[in-house]
């Protein structure tokens, strides 16, 4: 278990990645990560706020424990929800147990409440403890689930950076406009937002460049289908394994390099 103090090491950015379902969002919030560390912009933390997770297998860590997992076990004992600050530490210290380490990273991974119980005290505990432990680490990488959820329950906390993923159709494009509208109506605390078009063959079709337009996207990067992503799904190697020349990495990296300077 890595001992955190809690104090800051400087200043850390966080960068959440959200969008329809199924458009590559933790493909592409790996290859985020694979960016961060290779340009040795450690330590970072990634977490996994998509209950039926899969960051781990993109970032190559097995993961033993999950939030939710931490949570029923408080949970199950009605008496638990009535919880005091001792309470909180102690949710504090089984959280930091789940930690996944690896090199340069760890890995948290929200999961699910398996229980009936309400889970909405506890999470304000969660959210209180990722934004201390955040200030542990030069970067956070969030890996949302689809849909809104997430933004509507402010999950996230605050961002430096959100990126909108979408696939090369009306449908997805639609989705990050509503996110990024819910985003403004909720005041919430993002300090940029950015457009990713991910799996584009060829060329982005004229009317999804049109519709970006139209809606006033602020499209950052076009993302093509890489062969070499699919090839990696199918032998179940990390999506940070992917190759520097790898079409997806050379332009993620390209959107990186735009967003940090
Ligand atoms: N640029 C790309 N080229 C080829 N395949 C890709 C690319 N990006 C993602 N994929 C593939 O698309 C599928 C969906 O990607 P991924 O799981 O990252 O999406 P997601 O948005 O996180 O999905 P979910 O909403 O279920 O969490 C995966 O099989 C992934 O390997
Ligand atoms: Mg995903």
């Amino acid at each position: 278990m890595r001992l955190l103090d809690y104090k800051t090491i400087g200043l850390t950015m966080k960068i959440a990645v959200s969008g329809k379902g199924g458009t590559g969002k933790t493909t592409l919030a790996a290859l985020i990560l694979r960016y961060l560390l290779r340009k040795n912009y450690k330590p970072i933390l990634a977490v996994d706020a998509d209950p039926n997770s899969n960051f781990g297998d993109a970032l190559g860590v097995k993961v033993q424990s999950t939030v939710g997992k931490v949570l029923d076990g408080f949970l199950k004992d009605k008496e638990s929800l009535a919880m005091g600050v001792v309470k909180e530490s102690l949710i504090d210290y089984k959280l930091s147990e789940i930690l996944a380490e690896e090199k340069g990273f760890d890995l948290l991974s929200m999961g699910q409440g398996e229980g009936p119980g309400c889970y909405c005290y506890p999470n304000t505990i969660i959210r209180n403890y990722i934004e201390k432990l955040a200030s542990n680490y030069k970067h956070v990488v969030i890996d949302n689930e689809a849909g809104m959820e997430h933004i509507s329950r402010r999950t996230n906390g605050s961002l430096d950076v959100l990126f909108l993923v979408s696939d090369p159709s009306m449908k997805g494009i639609r989705t990050c406009k509503k996110l990024e509208d819910l985003v403004a109506e909720l005041g919430l605390n993002i300090k940029k937002t950015y457009l990713l078009i991910n799996r584009v063959s060829n060329e982005t079709p004229p009317q999804i460049a049109e519709e970006i337009k139209r809606l006033s996207l602020n499209l950052l990067e076009i993302i093509p289908e890489d062969g070499n992503i699919i090839d990696h799904e199918l032998r179940g190697i990390p999506m940070l394994s992917l190759e520097e020349s790898s079409p997806s990495v050379i332009k993620i990296n390209e959107a990186m390099a735009k967003v940090l300077s």
